[in-house]
């Protein structure tokens, strides 16, 4: 059975509770829920995984390798200063789709540069928490057709 992992950055715990009036008021929970649904209906499992902690992030893009056919990943604000997490993603085959539920591009300056992007096979960027489900969607999709890219 194909396995995705969903992965969460810094703050994405406080989903909800977080400045709602830029991410909304859906949980990390219901994102989950509401993945776990629908990768179900494509015999998929999905699997989720939140931490605060770059080594975690690190840690579970390593694991993932043996484990996951891709990965959603919403690194939060790691999307704009970390090297260590784009070393990471560039040294698995696994494909990872970027997420961000803000319109990064429309909020301050420092949110405009992603040192992840280029190592990622896609970006999906201001579409609320739906963006999850459309990375799920590429990520099902992927193996169908053309493919990522990543071998
Ligand atoms: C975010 C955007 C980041 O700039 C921010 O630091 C987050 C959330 C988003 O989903 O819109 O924590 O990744």
């Amino acid at each position: 059975m194909k396995k995705i992992l969903c992965l969460n950055g810094p703050n994405l715990n406080r989903l909800g509770k977080r400045e709602p009036d830029v991410y909304g008021h859906t949980t990390l929970e219901d994102v989950l829920n509401q993945l776990k649904e629908e990768a179900s209906k494509s015999s998929c499992e999905l699997v989720g995984f939140q931490s605060n902690s770059e080594a975690e992030l690190i840690d579970a893009i390593h694991k993932s390798e043996d484990i996951y056919s891709g990965v959603i990943f919403n690194p939060g604000a790691f999307t704009h200063t970390s090297y260590a997490l784009r070393d990471a993603i560039a040294s698995v085959k696994t494909p990872v789709i970027e997420v961000h539920i803000s319109n990064v591009h429309q909020r301050e300056e420092f949110r405009h540069h992603s040192v992840l992007a280029a190592v990622c096979v896609g970006q999906i960027v201001g579409f609320g928490t739906l963006g999850y489900k459309l990375a799920l969607i590429a990520l099902l999709e992927e193996g169908k057709g053309e493919g990522h890219g990543k071998a």
